[in-house]
């Protein structure tokens, strides 16, 4: 499979992040970096990389310096072992290669605290060596890319880097390497962005990554209730609750509190046969919704019914009207709601 290269070249070109250590070619500023860059973030390195480099501005410098006047200049990366390398790798380098970083990446790697990586970034950043800086973001790419196991991204880079044919190679692994820090991260891929994304193995099988959004907190129910929606011979039955000290007196369908797991049908056929002797037939709800109360929920279930058996009459408590009246009363807020889904549906009777 052929990379895109050119038009990833081409988006590095307006998109490349402005980094500081991106502006030299100086080997020392980016080992500098590259060894700051290793387990700290590149926003916390810039502050660091910069007022290093103002005390420090070159090999003789901190190779002139000890790990007191080192010290403070490090302290914050963390990993104090990485500054006790650098301060040794400095003076094997003014003692073995004359004070001058190697170009190959065999004899960087016999430098204190270099690896293949960082020996890679200095011989292609620096020199412009055809290597590739194979770091985790560049073989989360690769092997995204090509479909390739992680073990595999070092030689497939190889290869790759080998047959490139462009004028400044190290444009390439920086270009790599802002494709897996901004696009192709590994907890996201943004692949509508991404240049790579017409011959990427990962996008065209449909793999990419949509973030999951934290979890919604389960609603708390803290307690159910059935309430009965009775019609017969064309009207609505409702109780009649009683003007209070703060309350006018306000319709409402009978609400029951249902116990946890009980079945609501038979919840409001025992409540009917208790409170007026009557037998219902009772339909499934046909509307339950989950009111806010204090910090949790009180859930509310509606099931239409009709008498089967007994006769409920009209009273002061117990009152019935017809669907034309029902704009004359006042109700509480839960069977006015109701009462504007009534009006919704087309069948207002449970036959
Ligand atoms: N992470 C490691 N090396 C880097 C570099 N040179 N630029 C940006 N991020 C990096």
């Amino acid at each position: 499979m052929t990379f895109p290269i050119f038009e990833l070249l081409e988006w590095y070109e307006s998109q490349k992040r402005d980094l500081p250590w991106r502006k030299t070619k100086d080997p020392y500023k980016i080992w500098v970096s590259e060894v700051f860059l290793q387990q700290t973030q590149v926003s916390r390195v810039i502050f660091y990389y910069e007022r290093f480099l103002e005390k420090f501005p070159n090999i003789e410098s901190l190779a002139n310096s000890n790990w007191e006047e080192f010290f403070p200049y490090f302290q914050g990366l963390g990993y104090y072992s990485r500054g006790k390398n650098m301060l040794y790798a400095v003076q094997y380098i003014q003692q073995n290669f004359c004070g001058v970083f190697p170009k190959e990446v065999e004899e960087l790697q016999k430098i204190k605290g270099i690896g293949k990586y960082t020996a890679s970034a200095i011989a292609s950043f620096a020199y412009g060596k055809n290597v590739p800086a194979v770091d985790t973001n560049f073989i989360r790419v690769l092997s995204r890319f090509f479909n390739i196991k992680k073990g595999e991204v070092q030689k497939t880079a190889e290869q790759m880097f080998k047959i490139v044919k462009i004028p400044d190679i190290s444009l390439l692994n920086h270009a790599i390497m802002d494709i897996g820090a901004t696009i192709c991260t590994a907890q996201k891929t943004d692949c509508s962005r991404c240049p790579l994304q017409k011959k990427c193995y990962f996008f065209k099988n449909g793999q990419e990554i949509v973030p999951r959004l934290p979890a919604r907190p389960r609603r708390v129910i803290q307690q159910e209730y059935a309430i009965l929606v009775l019609y017969q011979d064309g009207k609505y039955f409702f109780q009649n609750n009683a003007e209070t000290k703060n309350k006018k007196a306000f319709l409402s369908f009978p609400q029951i509190i249902r116990p946890t797991g009980k079945n609501i049908r038979h919840l409001l056929q025992e409540e009917a046969i208790q409170k007026w002797n009557i037998h219902i037939s009772v339909r499934p709800p046909f509307f339950t919704t989950d009111i806010p109360h204090a910090n949790t929920f009180l859930r509310l279930s509606f099931s239409r019914a009709q008498i089967v058996s007994g006769n409920l009459l009209h009273s002061a408590e117990n009152v019935w009207i017809s669907p034309k009246n029902l704009e004359e009363n006042r109700y509480d807020t839960y069977s006015l709601k109701v009462i504007e889904k009534l009006k919704t549906m087309k069948i207002p009777s449970p036959q």
